[in-house]
């Protein structure tokens, strides 16, 4: 079954990732490519994640976007979420450890919470592992997924990986979103958006 065969890739993948050398020099050669594309440059409303020590590190892009006056939003766990981020120290660990904006429950409901969806120009999507196609191999819970699913159109998916996490093909399942582009350490893997009646 096809989940099955995402849990085996995941489990090698958690591990195989640890084994990634020079993480840090390669998050910022991943990064550098990232703020010269016109589709961060142009872009006023960006989703980012919060890199764990596994993953192509982004707290520099997170600071940089903000002095640069860019609107940096954030997952948040609880609600499926995304908040705005403009001071990075506000932000405090989840129960998954990752760092996330502190949101007042009340303000989950409110109406500016979803109207944000719909701003957003950009998303950073970190993964496990990417395939040639675009689609990513996540932890499994579903949540990028469902978040995804939230934002507009028109919002551009980039997805960060070493050059190590990209493979030929993953499972996929008809809940799974394409990225748009793949950026690794060795160069852009940019994907054609299939676009509806055309
Ligand atoms: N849009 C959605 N609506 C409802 N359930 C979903 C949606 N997307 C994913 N799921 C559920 O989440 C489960 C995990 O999805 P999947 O195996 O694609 O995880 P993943 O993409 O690897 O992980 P993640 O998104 O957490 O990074 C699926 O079995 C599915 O039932
Ligand atoms: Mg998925």
């Amino acid at each position: 079954m096809e989940s099955q065969e995402k849990k085996q890739l995941r489990s090698y993948f958690l591990e195989f990732r640890k084994l990634i050398a020079h993480k840090k020099t390669r998050s910022q050669k991943i990064i550098k490519q990232l703020t010269v594309l016109p589709e961060f440059k142009n872009a006023a409303h960006i989703l980012l994640y919060d890199g764990t020590e596994n993953e192509v590190s982004t707290e520099g892009l997170i600071k940089r976007c903000i002095a640069r006056k860019k609107h940096v939003y954030l997952p948040v766990l609880k609600n499926i979420g995304i908040a705005e981020v403009t001071d990075i120290n506000t932000l405090r660990p989840n129960k998954l450890k990752i760092l996330e904006p502190v949101v007042k429950s009340a303000g989950l409901k409110s109406a500016s919470f979803v109207k944000s969806f719909d701003l957003i120009d950009l998303a950073i999507v970190p993964g496990l592992a990417f395939d040639r196609m675009g689609f990513r191999l996540g932890h499994g819970s579903g949540f990028y997924d469902k978040l995804l699913e939230k934002l507009p159109e028109k919002t551009r998916l980039i997805g960060l990986a070493f050059q190590e996490q990209i493979v030929n093909v993953l499972p996929q399942e008809p809940h799974d979103h394409k990225m748009d582009m793949i950026l690794t350490d060795e160069g852009i893997i940019a994907l054609v958006k299939a676009k509806p009646n055309g």
